[in-house]
């Protein structure tokens, strides 16, 4: 992020009166904020602080504020702890951020938070060593797990799940490890992913057993709505600082084909962000993104696999409403969106200008264009991205 971004970020929330009384400037760092009544920063943009406000979480911590919670460190003191240059007690420390090890006069580089997307480089990706756990083994762990080894990123036997049943553990590939005892998974594992409803996250974290010092696994979470804030917070009751990422990947992963964005927690350092980058990598197309986009990627991405299918369905059943046989028109509209989307990625041109290059004056597609137009094609797409992404909103203020 250049200066002048950071400034920006520094100089919005800094004068707005809102923020006067529970939030905290970190020295240092001007992309975050301290949040008094949660303990935990915030990127520091107003919008993220008013997403922030607005979470049933700080809400719950505001309320029973006493005198006491309000006490907090010195600024200079606290913003030592939370850059990782000092300890509880006030001793300075060194200081890891993405693998490099700084001490505390070395200036603190964080994480870019300009909305710029860093897409995960492409190549061959590299055979993780660790052990890699799914705490809930559904659609979306098997699409996770399916594309890790279909691109030989790990072995079957490096792979473990767990459930409470064995409705889906039948089904995962074999040589793959599965237990029904998350606790286990969570001791023989270095990555974990959390793939259970968002609705059970909290209730399936708080059933886990406090982690050995000598532990601490990476948490990778698909679970919508949850911001790395409340999950850190929920994690913190099993190890200190844990080491957590957000992903929002979809279910075409399970093909290799699938869409992964991540925002990296604030304790996972450089070797972290490889790892995961790599990882991501694997099911198709990734990036890193700030925060404040998740929501609007899981209206997009998340998705949209939803909506595509239904367009595909609904293409049939043109064709099928026009005289082709069942079979052939799934095959055509499936054919005609991977096409029309590889035409997209592959020549570089907006989609705007491919639709007009296949539209000749007077012809069969430009009229077929406006009875989509007539029908409200665009704003249905629109709002239901619009939808989705206000529901994940809501999913993550329920936490
Ligand atoms: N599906 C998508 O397209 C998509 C896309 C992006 C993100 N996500 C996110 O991915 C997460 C999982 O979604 P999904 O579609 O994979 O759900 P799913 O198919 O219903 O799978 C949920 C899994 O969680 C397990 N589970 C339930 N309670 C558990 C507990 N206490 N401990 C351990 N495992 C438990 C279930 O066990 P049983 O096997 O015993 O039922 C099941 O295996 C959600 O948070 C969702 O927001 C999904």
């Amino acid at each position: 992020m250049t200066k002048k971004y950071a400034q920006r970020f520094k100089l919005e929330w800094l004068k707005d009166k809102r923020f006067e009384k529970w939030l905290e400037k970190v020295e240092g760092n001007d992309y975050r904020c301290f949040c008094k009544y949660c303990k935990c920063s915030i990127i520091a943009k107003v919008c993220d602080i008013l997403k922030h406000s607005e979470s049933s979480k700080h809400k719950r911590a505001a309320k029973p504020l006493s005198a006491q919670r309000l006490c907090l460190p010195s600024d200079e003191d606290w913003s030592m702890r939370f850059l990782g240059l000092k300890d509880d007690n006030g001793e300075h420390l060194c200081f890891t951020h993405r693998g490099k090890t700084r001490s505390h006069q070395a200036p603190f580089v964080p994480v870019p938070q300009d909305g710029a997307v860093s897409p995960a480089p492409s190549g061959k990706e590299v055979i993780i060593p660790a052990s890699i756990g799914f705490i809930g083994a559904g659609n979306m762990a098997q699409a996770l797990m399916n594309s890790f080894l279909a691109k030989g990123l790990v072995e079957p036997h490096l792979l473990m799940a767990s459930a409470p049943s064995n409705r889906n553990l039948e089904k995962l590939p074999s040589g793959m490890r599965t237990t029904n005892d998350n606790n286990r998974l969570v001791k023989e594992c270095d990555i974990i992913f959390l793939c259970v409803k968002p609705h059970l996250l909290t209730e399936m974290i708080e059933g886990l057993d406090p982690l050995e010092r000598d532990h601490s696994p990476l948490f990778i979470s698909v679970v919508t709505g949850f911001d790395i804030c409340t999950l850190e917070q929920l994690l913190g009751s099993l190890i200190d600082a844990p080491r957590v990422v957000r992903t929002m990947p979809n279910t075409p992963c399970m093909v290799g084909q699938g869409c992964c964005v991540y925002t990296m927690g604030t304790n996972t350092n450089e070797s972290d962000a490889k790892v995961v980058c790599s990882i991501l990598h694997s099911v198709g197309y990734s990036a890193e993104i700030p925060e404040y986009q998740m929501d609007a990627a899981c209206g997009l991405a998340g998705s949209g696999p939803a909506y595509i299918y239904t367009a595909i369905e609904a293409l049939a059943d043109g064709g099928v409403k026009m005289g082709l046989p069942r079979h052939l028109a799934h095959s055509l509209a499936a054919h005609t969106v991977k096409g029309a989307a590889s035409m997209v990625l592959q020549s570089g041109k907006h989609p705007a200008q491919l639709k007009d290059e296949v539209c000749s004056p007077g012809g069969t597609t430009i009229t077929a264009i406006h009875s989509l137009e007539k029908n409200g094609f665009r704003g249905a797409l629109i709002s239901a991205v619009e939808a989705s992404a206000n529901r994940a909103k809501e999913l993550g203020n329920k936490s």
